[in-house]
């Protein structure tokens, strides 16, 4: 299917059919009143965790955007923000993913309480690779925060320090995630459907090389 999510469509009130190549939502998973009391709970761990030292808040684009935030305007007492970026591709449902990863922006870290935060802990290698990138400058303490973490799919030892919701393993958009750019905008969480995103990637393995995965609903477009 290709248009605008009708959950969106009806929220925003547009009459649907927004010109991007996209999937219907089947279900909004977290509404914008779960996101905003997700984030209450993880402002007050994280304050009960640094306590009211300075704290350098690093946050991962895209997708952590909107969660960064929020975020810091619930952590009371002295912080700092910085970005990075991250984006990783899997060309095949075998192959590893390449994370790609830009740190151009950050200020020195030597003897910094640093707190990581990304959108989603998927695989968890983004996160992995960026908390031995952070503490490999000298951070004092590193700490990493994820708003979802989906079940069944980590492929790396470490776990994120704070989780705002374990979700399903589904492809989710809105709140800062994208499918193919698109729906990073939505003020809550859906779920796409998988047979709309299995039909995208058939579109997609018609001019590429290689073959699209079948087996991993969450590879097809990540930033
Ligand atoms: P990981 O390295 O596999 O943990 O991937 C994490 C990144 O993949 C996140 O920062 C997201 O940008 C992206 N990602 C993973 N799952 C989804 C999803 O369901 N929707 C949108 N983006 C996702
Ligand atoms: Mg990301």
């Amino acid at each position: 299917m290709v248009g605008y999510p009708a959950a969106a469509a009806a929220a925003w009130g547009f009459g649907g059919g927004f010109p991007v190549r996209g999937a219907d939502i089947v279900d909004v998973l977290l509404s914008a009143a779960d996101l905003a009391a997700g984030i209450d709970r993880l402002a007050a761990a994280v304050r009960q965790e640094f306590g009211p030292r300075p704290l350098t808040v690093v946050g991962v684009l895209t997708g952590g955007l909107v969660l960064v935030s929020d975020l810091i305007r619930r952590l009371e007492g002295p912080v700092q923000v910085s970005m990075v970026w991250a984006s990783s591709y899997r060309g095949t449902a075998t192959a590893p993913g390449t994370l790609e990863i830009r740190l151009d922006l950050l200020p020195d870290l030597a003897g910094q309480e640093v707190l990581l935060v990304d959108d989603i802990f998927d695989t968890g290698r983004t996160l992995a690779a960026l908390v031995r990138e952070l503490r490999r400058r000298g951070a004092a303490r590193v700490r990493s925060l994820v708003l979802l973490r989906k079940a069944g799919r980590a492929e790396v030892a470490m776990q994120p320090d704070f989780v705002g919701f374990d979700i399903p393993d589904a492809f989710v958009v809105g709140y800062g995630l994208d499918f193919d750019g698109a729906w990073r905008h939505l003020p809550y969480l859906a779920a796409l459907d998988s047979a709309d995103i299995a039909a995208a990637r058939a579109g997609q393995r018609s001019h590429d090389a290689e073959p699209a995965p079948q087996a991993d609903p969450a590879g097809l477009s990540r930033a």
